[in-house]
């Protein structure tokens, strides 16, 4: 996903895909906004559905809706077996050794505090240290920092360059006996930073401390393996993977998961109840306590399927060439300035502006049909580490297209007129 001497790489790997065929599976996209046909920017915040989610979740309402687990009915069990199904697509997807080690939760956030509240209250104490870096997302710095006062561990914080890369030397002095636990994310959603997660895991694991990657970021747009990887916990939310909003993904390796207490209780997460003790069920069901979100499991289901019919490495490679496309544009753009220029890089372009506020910047793009974010990002150390109050910040899907970004560019253009 490297601007540059990849993209001829990547030029070849992205060969057959077709953007326009892969936007009329998204019905939002061929809307307009304003008068003006929409140009969404904003998938670091959400992304966009293909019909074959949108058709999925209306089935399941239309024809399987019943509980899981519970009901020895006909539409209990088939919702039970799309449930299941969903898990092992799900396994598949990150290539996870087993279905068991894939839990539903709400999004990589709670993903996160499961992990923090779980494994992090049973196994670190007083002067344990827990290592973040300063480009996380808050749901990767709040849950360790509360986890840190009710434990007494400690948190230390990874520096980085001014490109937006981690400093390895640092992280490297860091570890040592106390580190007990490092949560990194795999690609940062304010500045798109591709971390080396993987050296980053076989480095921390030599002094035994545990590692989570925040892959809500990176699962969208690039091929994930966690035995690749080899993290102990990784974590991912279905809305920014084309799925629906309220689901994402734990994975943890079993033999911790089954170590781990559970994190909510509930019906479901059981194997005997008296008031007197209660058994607990076998992973992955003794974290999914209550009733599930369903659909928003098989929704999820769908959008896995239909991004794995795309190509993984299709889709990086392709957002690639579009990265490689819009630094070369807003580079060249007057009184713009590019905020994050890692060498490994995905598709996130943030950005400030000379006498501009990323708010007014944000506005004045979307009276033109085109949708940024602008402001910290939920990364405000980030914000403080290049100090600037906010940043405006266009985030690319494999559904964006070169005149997508030429037309912001042209409105960048009026809004320097505007405000110089
Ligand atoms: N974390 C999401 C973003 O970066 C909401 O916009």
């Amino acid at each position: 996903m490297n601007p540059g001497k990849e993209q001829i790489l990547n030029g070849e790997r992205s060969a057959g895909f077709d953007v326009q065929a892969c936007r009329k599976d998204f019905p939002i996209l061929s809307s307009t906004v304003f008068g003006k046909p929409l140009a969404y920017l904003d998938n670091a915040a959400t992304t966009q559905k293909p019909q074959s989610v949108i058709d999925t979740i209306h089935n399941y309402y239309t024809g399987i809706n019943a509980n899981v687990h519970r009901g020895v009915h006909y539409l209990s069990e088939q919702a039970t077996c799309f449930y299941e199904n969903a898990r092992v697509k799900a396994q598949q997807f990150i290539n996870a050794a087993e279905f068991r080690e894939i839990i539903f939760v709400r999004g990589a956030t709670e993903g996160i505090n499961l992990v923090a509240q779980s494994f992090g209250r049973s196994n670190l104490r007083r002067g344990d240290e827990i290592i973040i870096s300063t480009i996380e997302h808050h749901s990767n710095i709040v849950p360790w920092q509360m986890l840190a006062e009710q434990t007494g561990a400690v948190l230390k914080v990874i520096p980085i360059n001014d490109d937006g890369e981690l400093l390895l030397d640092e992280y490297e002095k860091m570890l040592g006996k106390r580190t007990k636990l490092v949560a990194v994310g795999h690609m940062s959603n304010a500045l798109g930073t591709i971390n080396p997660v993987k050296k980053m895991a076989e480095m921390a694991h030599q002094w035994n401390a545990r590692v989570l990657v925040d892959g809500a970021q990176a699962v969208p747009h690039m091929p994930v393996d966690v035995r690749a990887l080899d993290c102990d916990f990784y974590v991912f939310s279905g809305h920014k993977v084309f799925g629906p909003t309220g689901i994402g993904v734990l994975y943890g390796k079993a033999e911790l998961l089954e170590a781990m207490p559970p994190y909510q209780g509930g019906g479901d997460m059981i194997s005997w109840v008296t008031f007197g003790k209660t058994l607990y069920n076998t992973i992955p069901y003794k974290f999914e306590a209550g009733t599930p979100h369903i659909e928003g499991v098989i929704g999820l289901g769908a959008a896995l399927d239909y991004v794995s019919a795309v190509g993984m490495n299709r889709i990086a490679a392709y957002e690639g060439e579009l990265l490689a496309y819009g630094t070369r544009l807003l580079s060249a753009a007057p009184g713009v300035k590019i905020i994050g220029t890692a060498r490994q890089k995905g598709g996130i372009l943030s950005f400030t502006m000379e006498h501009a506020h990323p708010h007014d910047i944000a506005t004045i793009l979307d009276r033109e049909g085109i949708a940024i974010r602008a402001g910290h990002h939920c990364a405000m150390p980030v914000m403080e580490r290049f100090a600037v109050p906010a940043t405006a910040r266009a985030s690319l899907a494999f559904y964006n297209t070169q005149e997508e970004l030429d037309r912001l560019v042209a409105a960048l253009g009026r809004v320097r007129e505007i405000f110089r």
